[in-house]
């Protein structure tokens, strides 16, 4: 059976893309397939993969629709390095599809539904959510079983989690999913040791979030590099492979490959 990603945040911004992107390259790498589902109105994860943005018959919009015929538009990426990683592309297309999923009989099953009756049968398939938590991230958490969520080191961010573990919670429960998806832990990304604050706030994340009974990954550095290499639709260890940054997302492969192989 297939791991189903949610990667969700409410804050705009906090690296869910470039986490979808580079768990994609770096489970790659360790021999898994992946499909990286793209739910994003922005459409970020097309630029960050290199691809050209796609036609909007081409995207995770037509697969939600009532006539989609099974056939996952679905394009290779990165595809002089790994044959492993393959992208639904989202786009503006998909602000039809909030007001499509919110007037259908199945709206927030849709994607559950999709995935059942057409299944992909890649080992990760990965959901990049949009940062409002609205119809979009919800047909992702009633398609997934686990959760990630990035999160940055500033206090406007750590509060704004306290909404989106409501969130995650209230839909959990109304939802009625069964199994549930399970919250696998908080990535704090774009972390500058050299700022104070940012030091401290990571020193007390982890006791705070191991309170109610949550992981905390280790941090993703803040590197410019990051930008650059989205810029040439790369993920870092590809763009610069000696990136000390590419550890970083290493150690927390690392760690998602050990845990789901406990499972
Ligand atoms: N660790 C990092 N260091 C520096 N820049 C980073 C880091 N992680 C992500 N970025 C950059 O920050 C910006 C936002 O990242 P990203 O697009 O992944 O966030 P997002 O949560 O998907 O945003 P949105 O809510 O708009 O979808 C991008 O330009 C990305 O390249
Ligand atoms: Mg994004």
């Amino acid at each position: 059976m297939s791991v189903k990603l949610c990667v969700v945040s409410n804050a705009g911004g906090s690296g869910k893309t470039t986490l979808c992107v580079h768990l994609a390259y770096l489970m790659s790498k360790r021999g898994f397939s992946v499909a990286l589902i793209d739910l994003d109105p922005q459409g970020s994860l097309s630029l960050f993969c290199g691809l050209t943005p796609p036609h909007p018959e081409k995207t995770t919009a037509a697969v939600l629709r009532d006539n989609f015929n099974g056939e996952w538009p679905l394009v290779k990426c990165w595809v002089e390095h790994t044959d492993k990683v393959e992208v639904c592309q989202g786009g503006l297309i998909l602000t039809q599809t909030t007001q499509e999923i919110a007037s259908h009989a199945r709206g927030s099953y849709l994607l559950a539904d999709r995935l059942q009756d057409y299944p992909l049968l890649h080992n990760f398939i990965i959901f990049d959510c949009p940062a409002t938590l609205g119809p979009l991230p919800l047909i992702a958490l009633a398609a997934s079983t686990h959760i990630l969520v990035p999160v940055q080191l500033e206090p406007k961010s750590i509060q704004g989690s306290a909404k989106l573990l409501e969130w995650l919670y209230l839909y959990k429960k109304q939802l009625r999913l069964k199994p549930e998806p399970e919250l696998i832990g908080f990535i704090p990304n774009q972390y500058d040791a050299k700022r104070a604050a940012q030091r401290q706030l990571l020193e007390s994340l982890p006791e705070k979030l191991a309170q109610i009974n949550i992981k905390c990954f280790p941090a993703i550095r803040d590197s410019a590099e990051f930008v650059n290499a989205s810029a040439q639709g790369l993920p870092l260890p590809l763009y610069r492979p000696s990136h000390p940054a590419s550890r970083d997302l290493k150690k927390i492969a690392d760690e998602l490959s050990k845990l789901i192989a406990k499972k």
